[in-house]
């Protein structure tokens, strides 16, 4: 895997995600890209090359965030990058299985897709999901209660999503930690 590719798509990312919301979403992707590697040390059989790029481009196209079609800023990154066109075709089908509104919830097909999506749902579990979950109603207005709610209709599942075994034994500590904090909300009230 070349490191130079990496880095240049580290420092595209923090280019694209500059004007937004104080950079959540860099911080968001890279966390993200740490613990996809981390989660494919686990796996042999799996292309680091695939899911390193896949991670750090998931959100690159975002229709929250812009108004591309058809992956248009991850391809031109990866075709500029000097990536073959079926190594772009790979990723490009790796982070279109990532998403939810893309993949109609469906269970990706490949491990590199399976191991970025587990990435990716982590990061709304633990402290990290807490804190997401708060900054993302303020900024939206939201109540405190509304984002609580949050964590019933949707934290909460996700640890029976996970695809790897390794994400299943994060997901297990990151989900005794949400029910500890609602727990103590509740003493709280
Ligand atoms: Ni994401």
């Amino acid at each position: 895997m070349s490191e130079t590719v990496i880095h240049t798509a580290i420092e595209y990312i923090g280019r694209l995600f500059s004007d937004n919301a104080g950079g959540h979403d860099t911080e968001h992707t890279l966390r993200v890209y740490r613990t996809a590697m981390a989660i494919a040390d686990t796996e042999p059989a799996c292309d680091r090359e695939i899911i390193a790029l896949a991670a750090l481009l998931h959100d690159a196209d975002d229709h929250k965030l812009f108004r591309t079609e058809n992956n248009e800023n991850a391809r031109t990154f990866l075709k500029n990058a000097g990536i073959p066109e079926s190594r772009i075709e790979r990723i490009i089908e790796t982070i279109n299985a990532v998403s939810f509104s893309k993949n109609q919830g469906k269970v990706p097909e490949t491990i590199e897709a399976k191991i970025v999506q587990d990435a990716d749902r982590l990061d709304a579990l633990g402290a990290i999901g807490i804190a997401r979950t708060f900054a993302y109603g303020g900024e939206h207005g939201r109540p405190l209660s509304d984002s609580v709610q949050h964590f019933y209709d949707k934290l909460l599942r996700l640890k029976d999503l996970m695809n790897t075994e390794a994400a299943k034994k994060i997901a297990e500590k990151r989900h005794e930690f949400l029910l500890e904090f609602l727990q103590e909300l509740e003493d709280e009230q």
